[in-house]
Formats: C-alpha cells, structure tokens, sequence
C-alpha cells in the first residue's frame, strides 16, 4: 500500500513512523518546512515540499493539517489528485464532510498518537470511499493498534475517549506523580513507578476479557487499602471528575 501524507507534525508523523515501522505501508510526508521533516531522517519514509507531487502514485492522501490550514492543503493538492483511484483520509474531523465536498472519496481517521509505536486506538468513518477502500485502510491502521469504524457522528466520542483520551491518562499519572513526590520519591521515580504500574495494569487487563470493574474487586479486597483508597478517590469527585472531561468538548 503507497500513502501520502500531507502534514508530518505530531499525528501525521507518528502514522508515518508507526506504518513504516510495521512495514504495512511506504509513507511518503510532506510539511511546509524541510525543518520539519528532519525528524524522519534515517527512516524507512519518504519526504517532500511538494505536496502535488507527493500525492502522485499513492492509493490513500492523508490530510493531516491543523483546522485552519485544510483549504490551503486541499488547494495544494486539488488538481493532482485522481479520485478514480485515489481515496482522501481526513485526520481533522473538525473539518466537516460538507466542507470537503470537492473529496468524492473521502474517509476520515482519527489516530492517537501512540500508533507510532503500534499501540495506537483509531476511529474510521467512510463517507464516500465505499467499503473496499475502509477494509484496505482497516487493515493498515490494524497493523499499529487497534480499530473502530464508527459514523461521523460518533468519531467526536472517539476522539474523547482515545485521542483527548491519552491526555486524561497522562493527567492522571502526572497527578499520582506528585503524590509519589510528596511521598518522598524524586519526580522521575514517582513518574516511572506509576507509568508502569498503569501500563502493567492494562495489559493484564486486555489479556482478560477487558472487564476492569472485575478486576478492581480482585485487587481492592474488603477492607485493605486499595478499598479505602478508592472509596475516597470517588468521595473525593473521581467519577464525576472522568466524566466531566470525557464530556468537556462532545459534539
Ligand atoms: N495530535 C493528535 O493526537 C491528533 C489526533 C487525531 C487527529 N488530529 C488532527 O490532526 C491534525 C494535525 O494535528 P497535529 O497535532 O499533528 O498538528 P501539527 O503538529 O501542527 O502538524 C501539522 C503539520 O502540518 C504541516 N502543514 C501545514 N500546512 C501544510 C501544507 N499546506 N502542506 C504540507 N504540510 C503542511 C505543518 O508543517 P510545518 O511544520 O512545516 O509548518 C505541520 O508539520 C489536526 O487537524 C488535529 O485535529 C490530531
């Protein structure tokens, strides 16, 4: 499979990374400055300036640009690409289907960026790429983590859980951190003692069948101290917390 991407920044270069690192793809990117592209040298992913020329030959144009910058994109690309062939995967789902209706083949992806290292969760919603070309671009997103097809009215959810989702993670084990700080641990430690603890945690979990409220009753037994930690992580406003948010931006 040959894609382009227009946009190697922080999602459209850990696609890069992530495809070429798999071998699921050969991944030709392309920013506005060859500053940019720097960080891909000495990698298996092609680079270029010319977003024009950098469309020619692929099966699947990735548009990975910042809202405000999808017209100028688009504009750049417009006359070189060929829809018979070529499919539009638009990674900024802010940017509606109505305002890329000269795409007549159109996908959106939203990736977070952990594909780059194969752990990644992706939302995939067709609007006119018909389902060939979704199964096609199942398959390469499955090569560096895990994907979900979804409605466009739904990737706003997606987007909550998974790719705002890696923030909230973050917040929480930056959080946990500065208690480990205040508990005398130096703030790398503390850091690196909950990263692992979180990331140990959920791959015991999906290794099961992915039911974290069992396997909070197998860890927080009546009466210990992982009980009475919880209950006053939620009397604290934990839940509510987590869904506030998870909520904070929906549309
Ligand atoms: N970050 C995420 O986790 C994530 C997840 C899913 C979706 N998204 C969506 O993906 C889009 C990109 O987000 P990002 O965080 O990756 O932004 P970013 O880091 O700012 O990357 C945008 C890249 O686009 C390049 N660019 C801008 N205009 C261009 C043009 N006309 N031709 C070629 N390259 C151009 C920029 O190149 P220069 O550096 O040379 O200016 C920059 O490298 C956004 O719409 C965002 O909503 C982001």
């Amino acid at each position: 499979m040959v894609v382009t991407i227009i946009g190697g920044g922080h999602i459209g270069g850990a696609c890069a990374l992530g495809f070429a690192s798999a071998g699921s793809a050969q991944v030709t990117v392309t920013a506005r400055s060859a500053a940019t592209l720097e960080r891909f040298r000495g990698t298996q992913v092609r680079t270029s300036t010319d977003n024009a020329a950098a469309v020619r030959g692929a099966d699947f144009v990735f548009l990975a640009v910042k809202t405000a910058q999808v017209p100028e994109a688009l504009a750049s690309i417009r006359d070189a690409i060929d829809f018979r062939r070529q499919v539009l995967v638009c990674l900024a789902a802010q940017v509606g289907p109505a305002e890329l209706e000269a795409a007549p083949r159109l996908l959106y992806a939203i990736p977070n960026t952990a594909v780059e290292i194969g752990r990644g969760v992706t939302f995939l919603s067709d609007i006119s790429a018909g389902p060939e070309a979704l199964e096609a671009l199942k398959g390469l997103f499955d090569s560096v983590g895990t994907t979900v097809c979804v409605p466009y009215e739904r990737l706003g959810a997606g987007i909550s859980l998974a790719s705002c989702g890696a923030g909230y993670a973050l917040k929480y084990i930056a959080s946990a951190a500065k208690v480990g700080e205040q508990m005398g641990f130096t703030p790398e430690e503390s850091a690196r003692i909950v990263a692992q603890t979180v990331l140990g945690t959920s791959d015991l979990l999906m290794r099961g069948s992915c039911d974290p409220e069992a396997d909070l009753r197998k860890v927080a037994t009546p009466g210990g101290m992982t009980e009475r930690g919880v209950a006053a992580m939620e009397e604290a406003g934990f839940d509510a917390a987590v869904e506030a948010g998870l909520k904070a931006n929906n549309w």
